[in-house]
Order: C-alpha cells, then structure tokens, then sequence
C-alpha cells in the first residue's frame, strides 16, 4: 500500500525521496509525487503523476523542474477513495500552498469534513479523503502559524486511520508527521533526518530509527527530531538500532525479489529455529510462554489474512493433532465483525508478516478487548502488532520485498510448529523422546528445501505448457489442503490464472463439473493415510481430461502410472510436510508468470502491506 517519505537535512531532499520511494514499490502503488521546500525562496514544490516512480523521474528530468531544497516529502499512493490520477495523487495542498501532505490510510468522515470546511470558503479539487484533512489542518494552521497546534486540533475531529507527512509554508526546514493505526519511523542521521512508512525505504542512509506509537507527532529540523504526545506536550522516545543489512533489500543477482526470496528460505526457517533453540530444547520464554501458561490455555484463535491465514490452517492441524487441543482458524476481516462469546482461557494467535494489516490489527485488538492474550507471530521488528501484542514470536525472515510472500510464510510455519511441540510437550502429549527426535528433524528442513530448489529446472520446463492456462485447482486433504491454498494462492495472485484450492472430499460436490481437456489439477499427497484417497479424486480428474500434476512425498508409490508430472519431496516428519510441499508450489507459480510476462514482484491491484480495510 502507500508509501511515504519525508526528509529533512543539507543534502538535495529530492534525490534522496525519489530513491528511497524506489524502496517502497514494492509496496504496491498507482501514482507517485514529491514537494520540495526551497527555504531560501520560501517556496514548496509539488511534482506528481499517475503511474510508475520512473515516469515522476523522466518528467522531472524532461520539465528540468528546479527541484532545489533540502527538505522534502515523498508519497507512492494505492488509490482508496478517486481514481489513480495525476491530480489525485500526492502532495495534496491547502489552496495557497500553505499546508502540503502526503497521506496513507483513510479518513472515513472526509464527507462531513468537506462539508464543513465548503461552509467556511474550502474548495475541493480533488477527488480524495486526504484534501479534506489537509485543508482541515489548513484551517488550524491559519490560527496561529503553529504545526503543532494545527495537528493537535485536527486529529480531534479526524476519524479513521492515518499517517500524515506535512511540509508546513511558514516553517521552512521542518518536516512534520502523526500517525494513527498506520506505520511510521523515524529515522536519526548526522544533521539530517528522515520519516518513513517503512523502514527499508530509509536503510541505505541511517539504521537509528525512533518507532512512533499512535497519535504521537513527530517533527524533523535537519538532525534534530522531536516528538509529541497527542496534546501537543513533549515525549522522550528511545532510539532503536536495525540489524537488517540493506543489502537484503536488494535482488542480489536474481531476476525478481521472489526468486531470491523463495531461495532465502532455507535461511528464514534456520533463523527462526535458532532464535528458541536452547540446547537440544526449544524455550519461548522469551515470547512470554512459560510452560504454567502453555497448560492454563484452553482453545486457540488463530487470526491472520492472506498467506499468514494460510499458514494459520497449516497451525491448526498440527496444533490439533499434537496438543490435542481445540483450535479455531479465523479471517481477520471476518474475525473482528464476529459476535461471539469468547473462552476466558484462549489464546490468540496473531500472524502477520507486516504487523500493520489493518483487519489483523483491529482484529487483535477485539480479543484483548475482550480478555484473551494474545501471542502476535510477526515479521517486522516495532510494528504495531508487534507492540501491541501481550507477547511476540519474531519470524527471523528479513525485508521482504516480493508482494507475494514466500520466506515469511515458511518462517511463520515454523514458528506454528514450535508453538505447538510446545504446547504438546507442557501438556504431557508429547513424551520426551518423541519431542527430541521432532528437535532434530525440523532442524534438517533447510537441508531438505534447498535439495528440492535444486530441482526447480524441472517445474520451469513444466511451467511453459500453462501459458495459456484459464483455470487451476489445488488439492489436498488436511494439511495438503493447507499447502494447496497457498499454492493456489501463489498462482492467482501473480499468474492470474484464476485457480482454487479445494479439499479434495469436496471435488465431487461441484468442481468437477469445471475440469475440462488439459486444466490443471496439482494433487499433494504428503499424509500417507490419506494417499489413497486423494490420488482416487486425482484419478477421477484426469479421466475428465485434466492434468494431473503432484506434489509427493518421495518413497510413495502413489499416481506413478496415472500422474502426468510427479515431483517428489524428501520425506519428513508429517507435521512438516508443509514446508517442503509449498517449495515446488512457489515456483510453480513464479514460473508461470515469468512465462507470461508479467511484473512478478509487482503483481497488479496487489499490495504487500493492507493498512486499510
Ligand atoms: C497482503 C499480501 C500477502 C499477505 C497478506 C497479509 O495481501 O500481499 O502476501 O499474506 O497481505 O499480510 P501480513 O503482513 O499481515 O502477513
């Protein structure tokens, strides 16, 4: 989703915007801007247009804009409310060019905000809810020539979640920025400073960086930065050090960010491993879960969104099977609207790579309301899942850039299954020498991923027939059924092949009347008491003319004949199997749309982090 930037400093500001919002596409953007403060000349100036960040650089190149100034902000907008276009893009402005802000988020009472400021001499010229808070602001601002006195006020009346970046006309040198319910950072160099929605965008110039929490302000001079609670009184804040190398924001030689994520992930889940593993033990007591409170939890939520969901299903069963307790997997965006009563004793788990996905959020947010605690399994180090949570259990996957993510799902597995040998170990369901052998045979999965990338020439060879292909099914049944969402998601989501993941039961109780000649049909077969049964529906498909394609453990004799393309994975400790069969699924996906040509690592109307609803 949008992405911003501002920067305040002795260096040229523009530059410096434009590449670090080369940093946020892969956030997922339509249009893109930047305004400059020339202090010298008391003179803000705005470029923007709809489109690619390279068609703002070719237009400002080809106006020879003189961009000159040392403080600036910068926007990549993923259109909410008016069309992506040049005028609706960002910097938005106040008429006189007083008050020029860039916006994430939504303001939801733009309506009666516009109304309000019509009756008191405001035009509008734009289509979006961000005019009508900058020229909210504008209304303040005009009062007393104070930012923050102007902010302070209009965060009263506004509603909805946002992160402001302001350049204010009378406060030459100063950039201002308050967030609600969106990301914001603020980064710490030598006599300048920075403002970012994330901070990959700011890596390559500092790795101080000040998390702001909700309704506090925050305001840049050059190298001093300042903060503010919500009622303008002054706030201490303490500085925090990234570890993230920026050069894991890069493509390191690979073609697209998935690829060299998708190779990354041999890495994410040792990383992750190492991070609990004591001995020959794992220990979550960092993550606030002794073994008093593993055995006090009575049921689970587990609560995510897109492939974090996907992962959560993957929980569920193996949380089931080994702890032998009752778990609920849940949309967030369903999960928050739910009228349900909730048990005293739960435990929410909350996945999220991001940390700032709007519906995850509030969605978390409900079950502390309500009493439960709740463990977030995050990616992103000071987001506000992350802060916001009882307790945290970090995937160690890194920056990562592809929209469709790979490692942080395979690190977000890995930390299920430690939750759940966890659990299963405190509870008395796992005796002491079946957890030992699980400990060792979780920490050959690397080994086991990186022999199965070794193999990805054959399902590049496999990929070139589905060009053309209009539809996919996935199928599976219990934690192959997992597996077969993700992977079906990874094929729509940047081959847009329409494609489903089905429980392979449910075939006969309507999708079969769709396969037709040469559809795929990707079988995975990882639970061996349930070979047989699936490999029968997958035989059904292909006498109804699809192409079987499976995913199967290696050693199992299962569809040899019948299958037209078998791709074998090392066997595994069953619980497992997911992070080996989603391996040949991501590349199956990937391939596809290298083949067809599309722009992998930004597929369109997609975002990588959804802060809005
Ligand atoms: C977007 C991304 C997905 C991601 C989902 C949830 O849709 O494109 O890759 O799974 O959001 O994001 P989160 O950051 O909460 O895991």
């Amino acid at each position: 989703m949008c992405g911003i930037l501002g920067y305040s400093g002795e260096r040229q500001a523009a530059e410096i915007l434009l590449d670090g919002l080369a940093k946020l596409e892969y956030r997922g953007y339509d249009s893109a801007g930047i305004a400059i403060f020339d202090s010298e000349h008391n003179k803000i100036t705005v470029e923007k247009n709809k489109g690619r960040l390279q068609t703002l650089r070719e237009k400002i190149k080809n106006n020879n804009a003189q961009l000159s100034g040392t403080c600036g902000i910068g926007h990549t907008r993923w259109a909410t409310h008016g069309e992506p276009s040049d005028t609706n893009a960002h910097p938005l402005w106040s008429d006189d060019l007083l008050v020029v802000a860039v916006h994430n988020g939504i303001v939801e009472n733009y309506k009666e905000l516009k109304q309000e400021l019509s009756e008191k001499g405001y035009t509008f010229y734009s289509q979006t809810d961000t005019e009508a808070a900058v020229k909210l602001i504008d209304y303040f601002y005009r009062e007393n020539n104070d930012p923050l006195s102007a902010i302070t006020s209009a965060i009263k009346k506004i509603e909805g979640s946002y992160c402001f970046v302001l350049l204010f006309k009378n406060n030459p040198g100063e950039v201002w920025g308050v967030r609600k319910d969106n990301p914001l950072i603020a980064g710490q160099g030598k006599g300048e400073s920075f403002l970012a929605s994330d901070v990959s965008a700011i890596l390559q110039d500092t790795r101080s960086v000040y998390y702001l929490d909700n309704m506090e302000i925050v305001k840049l001079n050059k190298g001093d930065v300042r903060f503010y609670d919500s009622e303008g009184h002054a706030v201490y804040k303490k500085l925090s050090r990234v570890t993230w190398d920026s050069q894991a924001a890069e493509k390191g030689g690979f073609e697209h960010f998935m690829m060299k994520e998708i190779h990354e992930q041999a890495r994410a889940v040792k990383d992750t491993l190492r991070s609990v593993l004591k001995g020959e033990k794992f220990d979550l007591s960092e993550s606030g879960l002794s073994d008093e409170n593993l055995k006090a939890v009575s049921n689970i939520y587990i609560i995510a969104c897109g492939s974090a969901y996907h992962a959560g299903v993957v929980a569920q069963y193996v949380l089931e099977d080994l702890a032998k307790i009752p778990v609920r997997v849940e949309l967030a965006s369903e999960f928050r609207y739910r009228k349900m009563p909730f048990e005293k004793n739960s435990l929410a788990v909350i996945i999220s790579q991001s940390g700032e996905t709007a519906d995850t959020l509030a969605a978390m947010r409900l079950a502390k309301n309500n009493g439960i605690k709740t463990l977030a399994i995050v990616n992103v180090v000071g987001s506000t899942i992350a802060r916001e949570a009882d307790n945290v259990f970090y995937t160690l996957a890194g920056p990562e850039i592809a929209v469709a993510t790979t490692k942080a799902y395979s690190g977000q597995l890995i930390a299920c299954y430690i939750l759940a040998m966890e659990l299963a170990r405190a509870r008395g369901e796992l005796d002491n020498v079946k957890y030992c052998e699980m400990v060792r045979e979780i920490q050959k999965l690397p080994e086991k991923i990186d022999e199965i990338l070794d193999e990805k020439e054959r399902i590049k060879e496999i990929a070139g027939s589905f060009i053309d292909a209009d539809g996919a099914f996935y199928l599976g049944r219990n934690i192959d059924y997992a597996v077969a969402m993700e992977g079906s998601l990874k094929m729509k989501e940047i081959s847009y092949v329409h494609s489903e993941a089905i429980a392979a039961g449910e075939m006969k109780h309507g999708p079969i009347s769709l396969i037709e000649r040469g559809m795929l049909i990707v079988g995975i077969l990882t639970q061996k008491n349930l070979y047989a049964k699936t490999a029968s529906n997958l035989i059904e498909a292909k006498s109804r003319g699809g192409f079987i394609l499976s995913v199967i453990t290696r050693g199992s004799e299962f569809l040899h004949d019948e299958a037209d393309f078998i791709f074998y994975i090392p066997e595994t400790d069953e619980h497992f199997s997911a992070s080996l069969a989603v391996i040949p699924l991501q590349l199956l996906g990937y391939y596809v749309a290298v083949a067809r040509k599309l722009d992998v690592d930004k597929p369109r109307n997609l975002a990588k982090s959804v802060t809005v609803e």
